[in-house]
């Protein structure tokens, strides 16, 4: 083989983008030219979805309009809400996702129209819709009724209220907020690259959005954020910490929550995270997790030199916020949407399929046989 093979496409530069930089020398992060952290500590989701998809903040007229969009669009069709009911209940919650993205996909008539304003109606009604879909599905696996969204509360505290009923106190909210915010875009991740690959065959933004979730699924990208709480769970304390990571290393496992392949000096949306933890642990007075949490983190550091990523405090975060490990990751998708769908619009702007080589490896050409011996 004489190409150069670049494993998993790492290094390679695949097209431009306008909607965030990754700087992975200043280790920043900034999502149409504003730093996450600067976002972050000054806006809300609502803000940053309307600035991801619209290339500018919205001013104070534009941000009522846009609330107003999403708010009249809450509510999904009964048949949505039965195909999620009649969905077996032990099934993994982003199948759930993944089914009712493809069946928003098949009842719109307009799935396959094309165009800027077509593209951002139903980007704007999956934003809209996917908070009501992951809190329906967290209420029957509990045995409870869903609760219909209401136009009264903002974007996060609905969605409080339609999986617990009830809308906790403010820190709480602005820490989920926060978490939105830090998981709305990342340049051409995973997930999003693969959104890009199936909008590039001309197919339709449903499709894009139904295979990203399939991508976000896996514990090497979104799945993560699930799988550092089932593996903080596991260790229990702060003092079993070491020796749990003794044993992981010596069986080359992957620790859940740690590593980058773009940022390898720590993750630019950790220390805004981190801080939201913080906070989450002093409402619930959750000092055990904490202690578990900074000493797994300072012996694994202390170790290998890999830091935590986004999926590392957010993970123990959403727990101390009740909602159940696996709807970690749909949480992920209702933020994400807003980065995938913009990617969406740049790639259908700009197009070309998206086709690399591969480097043949296999049997040298041969002749059939003519009989099977
Ligand atoms: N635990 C143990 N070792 C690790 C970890 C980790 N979490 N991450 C990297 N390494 C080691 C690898 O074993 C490898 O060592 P070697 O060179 O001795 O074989 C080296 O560091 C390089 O790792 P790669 O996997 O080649 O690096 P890559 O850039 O492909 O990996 C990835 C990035 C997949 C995220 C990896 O760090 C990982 O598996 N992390 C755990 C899963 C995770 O947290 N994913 C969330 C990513 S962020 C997000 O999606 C929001």
């Amino acid at each position: 083989m004489t190409e150069e093979i670049k494993k998993g496409l790492a290094g390679v530069v695949v097209d431009t983008t306008a909607v965030s930089k990754v700087v992975q020398e200043t280790n920043s992060l900034t999502y149409r030219g504003y730093p996450v952290q600067e976002l972050a500590a000054k806006r809300s989701f609502e803000d940053v979805a309307y600035l991801i998809w619209n290339g500018e903040l919205p001013t104070e007229a534009q941000l009522k309009k846009f609330q107003e969009r999403e708010r009249s669009q809450r509510a999904v069709d009964d048949k949505l809400v039965q195909l999620i009911l009649d969905l077996p209940k032990d099934c993994h919650p982003m199948h759930v996702v993944q089914t009712a993205v493809a069946y928003l996909g098949a009842v719109d008539p307009e799935a396959d129209a094309e165009g800027p304003e077509a593209n951002l109606a139903k980007a704007e009604l999956l934003y809209a819709q996917l908070p009501t879909i992951v809190a329906i599905d967290h209420r029957r696996r509990h045995g409870l009724d869903p609760i219909a969204p209401t136009k009264d509360l903002g974007y996060a505290a609905n969605f409080f209220k339609m999986v617990f009923d009830e809308v906790p106190a403010e820190e709480v909210v602005r820490c989920f907020d926060v978490s939105m915010i830090l998981y709305a875009e990342h340049s051409f991740n995973a997930s999003t690259f693969t959104s890009r690959v199936i909008t590039s065959t001309t197919s339709d933004l449903y499709s894009a959005v139904a295979g990203a979730v399939g991508a976000l699924k896996g514990p090497l990208h979104g799945g993560a954020n699930e799988a550092v709480m089932a593996m903080l769970e596991e260790v229990g304390t702060a003092d079993k910490a070491s020796a749990w990571i003794d044993d992981a290393l010596a069986k080359k496992a992957k620790i859940m929550g740690f590593g980058h392949r773009v940022y390898k000096n720590g993750d630019s949306r950790v220390p805004t995270m981190r801080k939201a933890f913080e906070d989450m642990v002093a409402v619930k007075g959750a000092n055990d997790l904490l202690d578990l949490y900074n000493a797994f983190e300072e012996d694994f550091v202390g170790r290998k030199g890999i830091y935590p990523n986004l999926d590392y405090p957010s993970g123990p975060a959403y727990h101390l916020m009740g909602f159940d490990t696996d709807q970690f990751t749909p949480i992920f998708v209702m933020a994400r949407i807003t980065g995938w769908t913009a990617h969406i619009f740049e790639q259908q702007a700009n197009n070309a399929l998206i086709r690399p080589l591969s480097a043949y490896d296999g049997e040298d050409q041969r002749e059939v046989p003519d009989d099977r011996g």
